[in-house]
C-alpha cells in the first residue's frame, strides 16, 4: 500500500510486514526516513536530526543554517559534487567537463499495478501491486531523474528502478547510475556477501561494517562466480530466526557493484547498480537511460524469513508465464557422461536406460554442432553435425519421444571459436581492441552482442535448429569472461557503453527465444554458476548452480545460493563417483538427496550404471515426483550451516499449509562413540501432530522445541530424509 501525505510530502510504502518511507524536506531534497518493521503512517522524519558538523558543506539555500548539510542527511538517491562526500548514486558529465548531480523533488504519481521495464528484467506485478514514481530534477541543469518503486505486499518486496532523462539541448555523459541507494542512520550492521570461484560459488562471507567503503562487484562482463549481485545488511546479532535483515538484489547479469560505506557519524549508505568501471553512457537530448531493477526485502525476523520472501517473489513474480509454476522435468544430461565424444547411438543408449528409471528429459550438451570434438573449435556454427547425428534432430528426437522422453539441447550463443566458419567470415564480430590481439578464454572469443547483426546471425541459426524438432529445453551456456571490450560498431566516445549494451543484447536474444518458443524451458549456465542472478532468472527459470557436482561441496554451494534464490532456480545433478572434480566418494542415496533440493537431474552414463544403483535412481525419481510441490514450492529452512563444519548439514521444506514437511540431512563427518543427536525442526504448525516417514508421530511444537532423535549411522557421507505429514 502506498500512502502519501501531500501536505508534508511524505511517501510511505507498506508491505505486509514492513514500511519504507521518504520525505521531501524544506529544500526539496528527498530524504530517506525509515525502512524496517511495519509501522503506521506517521511522519518518521523526526528521526532525522540536524547539527552543525564542521567540514560538512551547506547548500546555498540553507542560508546561514550550518546544521543543514547533504553530507550528513539520509538521502533517497545520493548525488555528487555538491556537498555529499559519501558514495554517489549518480554522476553526470556535462559538455563543460563538470561532473555533478544535484537532485530536488519536482513531482510524483501513484499508479495501480507494478511498472514494467523495456529490455530489462523486472518483477511482474499481479493485482494489488502498486507503483510510486518520483521525479527529481537538477535545478542547475536540464536533467530529470525518475525513481520508480514497486510495492509487493504479499512477499514484503519493494523494487526500485531509475530513469535518467536528458531534457537539455546538448548531449551529456552518464558516468554512474545506480539502481539502489539505501541510507541507514546507524552503522552497527553486518554485511553479508556471497563469494567464491568457479566450482565453489556463493559462499556467504559476513563481517561487521567498519569505517569506510566495503563491497563487492564484477568487471568480468557477467555477474560472476566471484561475487553475487545479492548482498545483505543485518543486525550484528541477526541469525536464521532473529534480527532485522535487509536483502538487496540486482536484476542484472553484467558488471555490477554493491558498496556499503560506514561514514563519520555512524551512518551507512548502501549503493548498488551497474559497475561504473569503464561505464560511460552518452545521453542525447531527450534520450533516457534506464538502470536495471533492484529488489529489497526487509525481514524483521531473521535471515530465514528474508530468504523465503525472495524465494516466493522470484517464483511468483519474476519467472514468466507459461513457465512460472510449470513442473520442471527430471533430466539426464550427457556432459559428464560423454563430454564431446558421442553420437546418436550413444545418446540413445543412455536414454534407453534413463526412461524406465523415471527420467523425463534428455539434454544433449556441448559437441553436437559444427566441428566440435573438443573445446577448441566450432563455436558460432550452429548447425547439426550430421556425422555424429545422422539425419539431424529430426531423426534423434523421435527416438527419444518413443521412449517417452522430451528433448533439450545445449547452446553457447555469445561465443565464437577462431576455428569456425563464423569467425572466418566475420573476424571483426569478436570483441577486440584495434591494434591488440584479444585474450582467449577456454580458447574462444566473445562475440560483440551489442551489435544487432551479430545477434541476428547467431539467432537465425539457432532458431532453425530449434524449429527442426520438438525441443522443450535449452541450456544457454557462457564459458568465459569479457576482455578486450571494444565494439567496431560504436564511435570512440561511446565505447563506455559496450559492456552494458552487451548485456542488453543477451537479454534481447533471450527474450526473442522466449517469444518464439514460449514453451521451451531455458536453463542458464556460465561455466556452472558464473551468471547466477535474478536478471538471468527472468528469462531462464533455472540456472546450473555450479560445475562442481560433488554432493558434499554442493551442500555449501546450495546453502549459500539459498540465501537469495529458491530451490526451483538451482540446477543440481547426480554424477558419478569418485567425483570428477575432487575425487570424493559419496553414496548414490546422498547424491540424490542433495540434487533433488534443486532442479533435479542426472549427469552420468546411465547405460554403465549397475542394476542396484538403477534401482536407487528409480526410487529417487519416484520420491521426487511424489513430493515435487513440497520440494520446489515449499518454504525453505536452513537448519544448519555447512560452513561450521558440524557433523551434518540439514535443511527442510514445509508446505505453505504446513501439513507436510521434508527434512534432508547429510552427515559430513562421523566419528566413533557418536553422541546422541537431536534435530530441532522449524516452520511446523505447533498445533498439528506429524507422522514421520509413516511411523511414529509427534506434535509440531515438540518437534520444533525438543526435536527429532537422529539415528546413528555409520559410513562416509550417509544421509536421511524425513517426510512429515500432519495427521
Ligand atoms: C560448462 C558447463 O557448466 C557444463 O555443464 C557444460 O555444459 C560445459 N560448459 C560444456 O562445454
Amino acid at each position: 500500500m502506498i500512502v502519501i501525505n501531500k501536505e508534508h510530502r511524505v511517501f510511505t510504502l507498506h508491505t505486509k510486514n514492513t514500511t519504507y518511507q521518504m520525505k521531501a524536506d524544506r529544500h526539496n531534497v528527498l530524504i530517506h526516513t525509515y525502512y524496517g518493521p511495519r509501522v503506521g503512517d506517521c511522519d518518521l522524519s523526526y528521526l532525522v536530526r540536524y547539527a552543525d558538523r564542521a567540514c560538512a558543506p551547506n547548500p546555498h539555500e540553507a542560508g546561514t543554517d550550518r546544521t543543514y548539510s547533504l553530507d550528513t542527511l539520509p538521502q533517497e538517491y545520493s548525488t555528487c559534487g555538491v556537498g555529499d562526500f559519501r558514495l554517489p548514486s549518480i554522476e553526470v558529465e556535462y559538455p563543460d567537463g563538470s561532473r555533478v548531480a544535484d537532485l530536488r523533488l519536482t513531482g510524483w504519481k501513484v499508479e495501480r499495478g507494478k511498472y514494467e521495464l523495456d529490455g530489462l528484467p523486472f518483477f511482474r506485478g499481479t493485482e494489488g501491486a502498486e507503483t510510486l514514481r518520483i521525479t527529481l530534477e537538477d535545478p542547475a541543469a536540464d536533467l530529470a531523474v525518475e525513481l520508480a518503486y514497486g510495492v509487493f505486499e504479499d512477499c514484503d518486496l519493494i523494487t526500485r528502478s531509475v530513469q535518467v532523462r536528458n531534457c537539455g539541448s546538448a548531449p551529456v555523459r552518464l558516468r554512474q547510475c545506480a539502481s539502489l541507494c539505501l541510507d541507514f542512520q546507524r552503522s552497527d550492521l553486518d554485511l553479508i556477501t556471497f563469494d567464491g570461484c568457479h566450482m565453489m560459488e556463493r559462499a556467504p562471507s559476513r563481517a561487521p561494517l567498519r569505517s569506510g567503503v566495503q563491497g563487492v562487484g564484477s568487471v568480468r562482463g557477467t555477474s560472476s562466480h566471484q561475487h553475487n549481485p545479492f548482498v545483505v545488511l543485518c543486525d550484528r546479532e541477526a541469525n536464521e530466526n532473529y534480527g532485522l535483515c535487509y536483502g538487496t538484489m540486482l536484476l542484472y547479469s553484467g558488471n555490477f557493484q554493491a558498496q556499503a560505506e560506514a561514514s563519520q557519524y555512524d551512518n551507512v549508505r548502501l549503493v548498488m547498480g551497474i559497475n561504473p568501471y569503464q561505464f560511460c553512457w552518452t545521453l542525447e537530448p531527450d534520450a533516457t537511460f534506464t538502470a536495471p531493477e533492484a529488489a529489497l526485502v526487509c525481514s524483521p525476523s531473521g535471515l530465514g524469513q528474508m530468504s523465503r520472501q525472495f524465494h516466493r517473489a522470484i517464483r511468483e513474480h519474476l519467472i514468466q508465464d507459461p513457465l512460472r509454476g510449470a513442473r520442471r522435468p527430471v533430466l539426464i544430461n550427457n556432459w559428464e557422461a560423454t563430454y564431446f565424444s558421442f553420437d546418436a547411438e550413444k545418446l540413445a543408449d543412455i536414454a534407453k536406460t534413463a526412461a524406465p528409471l523415471g527420467i523425463e528429459l534428455f539434454v544433449m550438451d556441448d559437441g553436437w554442432f559444427g566441428k566440435r570434438d573438443d573445446d577448441n573449435s566450432g563455436l558460432g556454427d550452429w548447425v547439426v553435425n550430421h556425422s555424429k547425428l545422422p539425419g539431424g534432430l529430426e531423426a534423434l528426437v523421435p527416438r527419444l519421444k518413443e521412449l517417452g522422453m522430451s528433448f533439450g539441447i545445449w547452446i553457447e550463443p555469445e561465443m565464437v571459436s577462431e576455428d569456425s566458419d563464423l569467425y572466418r567470415e566475420h573476424p571483426d564480430w569478436a570483441l577486440r581492441i584495434p591494434g591488440r590481439v584479444p585474450a582467449r578464454g577456454r580458447n574462444q572469443l566473445v562475440l560483440d552482442f551489442s551489435r544487432p547483426e551479430v545477434r541476428r546471425r547467431v539467432y537465425g541459426q539457432i532458431k532453425a535448429v530449434l524449429a527442426s524438432a520438438d525441443v522443450s529445453y535449452v541450456k544457454w551456456d557462457m564459458n568465459r569472461s569479457l576482455s578486450d571490450v571494444w565494439s567496431a560498431a560504436l564511435p570512440p566516445q561511446r565505447q563506455g557503453e559496450v559492456f552494458h549494451r552487451y548485456v542488453l543484447g543477451v537479454y534481447e536474444m533471450l527474450d526473442q527465444l522466449r517469444r518464439d518458443f514460449p514453451h521451451i524451458l531455458i536453463e542458464g549456465c556460465a561455466g556452472g554458476g558464473g551468471r547466477f542472478d535474478a536478471g538471468m532468472l527472468y528469462y531462464t527459470p533455472q540456472i546450473w548452480c555450479s560445475d562442481n557436482t560433488d554432493a558434499i561441496d554442493r551442500l555449501r554451494i546450495q546453502y549459500g545460493t539459498s540465501f537469495g534464490y529458491p530451490v526451483s532456480a538451482m540446477g543440481a545433478h547426480v554424477s558419478v563417483v569418485p567425483n570428477e572434480e575432487n575425487g570424493r566418494i559419496t553414496p548414490m542415496e546422498t547424491r540424490g538427496v542433495v540434487a533433488m533440493s534443486g532442479t533435479f537431474g542426472y549427469e552420468m552414463d546411465l547405460s554403465a550404471v549397475p542394476q542396484e544403483e538403477q534401482a536407487i535412481i528409480r526410487r529417487q525419481t519416484a520420491f521426487f515426483k511424489e513430493h515435487y510441490d513440497l520440494i520446489q514450492q515449499g518454504d525453505y529452512y536452513r537448519l544448519t550451516d555447512p560452513f561450521q563444519n558440524g557433523p551434518y548439514t540439514a535443511w527442510e521444506q514445509v508446505s505453505p499449509d504446513r501439513r507436510e514437511a521434508l527434512v534432508s540431512l547429510v552427515f559430513t563427518s562421523l566419528r566413533a562413540a557418536q553422541p546422541f543427536r537431536t534435530l530441532r525442526l522449524k516452520g511446523l504448525d505447533p498445533q498439528q501432530t506429524y507422522q514421520v516417514n509413516g511411523g511414529g508421530s509427534w506434535p509440531g511444537d515438540v518437534l520444533m522445541a525438543a526435536g527429532y532423535p537422529l539415528p546413528m549411522l555409520s559410513g562416509d557421507y550417509q544421509s536421511l530424509q524425513l517426510y512429515l505429514r500432519a495427521l
